[in-house]
């Protein structure tokens, strides 16, 4: 297995794409109301990317998904299918996932937002998740090991009851969408490749309120939990920089530094 090592110029290319994306999460914010359909929030990414952005919606297509952006509601874990049948409701929990191409390279991010008023369960989950990538992120720097990030993730996923998914997990990225290594949420620090600056991948944990199965459905792509229980999902572009990690694809509501 290698693992590309990105130079200075590439690394800037990730920066632009990468802040695309986050621009685009930052604006779907206000649409996610009770009310709107998950078809509709796919047309509204769809024009931004190509009219306001001047970049491509690298999912459409991708392997013969239908969409622009990934949408996963409630017991959805990921790759969730836009729908015009799909009406959003106050309480639900939505992970909006968008990966754009721009000048031929890839950023990759999402958020789990709640619809209207969310109840505890879904605002904790949430939260852990979000704090689970965090604690992800905080693991990158030269000489760590990609087993570290998961090392860093699971534990403090399962003290707060919640469980890993495991069948899913994040990706080398650049001019290739998914490309090498695998970056699992779960883990056993010191194992894995090692970390070298230019290095860039996402990190996207999947946390479940209930059992960690999921379960493919027939379209071939939504998967679901098993036990229907919600789920959530974060995910960021990182790059390993030469002190610690960058945070390609930062929006204005992160709580964490851009750089370490
Ligand atoms: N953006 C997803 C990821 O984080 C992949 C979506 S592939 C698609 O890796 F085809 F479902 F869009
Ligand atoms: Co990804
Ligand atoms: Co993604």
């Amino acid at each position: 297995m290698t693992i590309e090592i990105k130079d200075s110029e590439a690394i800037e290319k990730m920066r632009i794409v990468g802040a695309l994306a986050a621009r685009q999460l930052e604006m779907i914010e206000e649409h996610i109301k009770p009310g709107i359909t998950t078809g509709e929030l796919d047309r509204i990414c769809h024009e931004y990317t190509i009219k306001e952005q001047d970049a491509i919606p690298a999912p459409l297509n991708y392997r013969g998904f239908p969409k622009s952006i990934c949408t996963s509601v409630n017991h959805v874990v990921c790759h969730g299918i836009p729908s015009d049948d799909k009406v959003l409701k106050s309480g639900d929990i939505i992970n909006v996932d968008v990966t754009l191409i721009k000048d031929e390279y890839h950023g990759d991010t999402s958020k789990t937002f709640i619809v209207g008023k969310g109840g505890v369960l879904a605002e904790r989950l949430t939260q852990v998740c979000k704090e689970s990538l965090y604690l992800g992120i905080q693991a990158v720097k030269p000489g760590a090991h990609f087993g570290d990030i998961g090392a860093a993730i699971q534990p403090f996923v399962e003290k707060n009851r919640f469980s890993i998914v495991r069948e899913y997990c994040g990706h080398g990225i650049g001019k290739v969408f998914h490309d090498e290594p695998q970056v699992l949420h779960y883990g056993k620090k010191g194992t894995g490749p090692e970390l070298k600056p230019g290095m860039t991948f996402t990190i996207e944990p999947m946390i479940n309120a209930g059992k960690a199965a999921v379960k493919l459905l027939p379209d071939q792509w939504t998967v679901v939990t098993k036990d229907h229980k919600l789920t959530a999902q974060w995910e960021h572009t990182i790059a390993v920089t030469e002190t610690g990690y960058e945070i390609l694809t930062l929006r204005n509501d992160d709580t964490i530094p851009r750089c370490a």
